[in-house]
């Protein structure tokens, strides 16, 4: 299930705008890594390159190699389909099918990859989604009520639940709490905490706290100036990144000296 993810050379690109520079990394399965940085640096940017959603963007692409288990997500005959099956995602905003329900919204992603259930199966990944995410409770009486009608912290973990449903082997997830209260945000680190058991998660976050809390490693993302390509400054267990990093800049930025 989890897979190895290895990172070698990448940029990555807006047209001309070279927005990451030159990242090389290694990602081990069952892990948690964190991914810090400023405002701007490209964190958003690199994460969607991990399963090919970067390219959806006219214009954009990526010199290098992604390679899970071995096998490198652009190359000519991977499908980038196939790609999202197996690495899902949570976006920053989040983003429900406003005019399908709560429940068809959990399985949205697992219809698309045309997976044939039965109604009590798909009803049962419906609620350990929802549990998963720490939604059910507030959403099981009206899960035929339309996506949109939740509030912003409860579509972000509808977002979670939709993500988790299609039992992605790695979990790409940017800023996922950025929109819930310290109960909502608790419960995902405890949910993160039991994904790694069988997947491979990489979470973009502001809140050094969180990055402390939940992730195994840390990797520190920086940006020279406006126009400067983002880079990587520095990656290591996160005990060590907030402890006794070898880079200032990581220190300045998880000290909160930076800006
Ligand atoms: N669709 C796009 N087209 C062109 N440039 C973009 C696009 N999306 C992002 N960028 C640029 O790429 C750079 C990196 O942006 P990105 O969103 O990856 O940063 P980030 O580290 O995720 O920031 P934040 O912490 O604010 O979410 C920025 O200069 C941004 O303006
Ligand atoms: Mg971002």
């Amino acid at each position: 299930m989890a897979k190895r993810i290895d990172v070698n050379n990448l940029n990555v690109y807006y047209g001309n705008f070279l927005a990451v520079e030159d990242i090389s990394l290694a990602i081990e399965p069952r892990s948690v890594t964190a991914f810090i940085g400023p405002s701007g640096c490209g964190k958003s940017t690199f994460l969607r390159t991990l399963n090919r959603m970067h390219e959806v963007i006219p214009g954009a692409r990526v010199e290098g190699e992604v390679l899970m288990d071995g096998i490198n997500l652009y190359d000519s005959g991977v499908d980038p389909v196939a790609v999202r099956r197996h690495v899902g995602m949570v976006f920053q905003r989040p983003n429900p099918f406003p005019t399908m329900s709560i429940a068809e919204n959990v399985l949205a992603g697992v219809k698309l990859n045309n997976k044939r259930m039965s109604r009590g199966d798909a009803d049962d990944l419906v609620e350990g989604s929802l549990r998963g995410a720490n939604l059910w409770d507030e959403v099981k009486d009206r899960l035929d009520k339309p996506g949109s009608s939740l509030s912003g912290g409860q579509q972000q973990r509808l977002c979670i639940a939709r993500a988790i449903a299609i039992k992605p082997d790695v979990l790409l997830m940017d800023e996922p709490c950025s929109a819930l209260d310290p109960i909502s945000t608790l419960a995902i680190e405890d949910l993160i905490q039991e994904l790694k058991n069988d997947y491979t998660i990489v979470i973009v976050t502001h809140n050094m706290q969180q990055a402390a809390r939940v992730s195994d490693r840390t990797a520190f993302f920086n940006i020279a100036g406006t126009g400067k390509p983002g880079k990587l400054i520095e990656m290591n267990d996160t005990p060590v990144m907030f402890s006794t990093p070898s880079e200032k800049a990581t220190e300045d930025y998880i000290s909160g000296r930076f800006g």
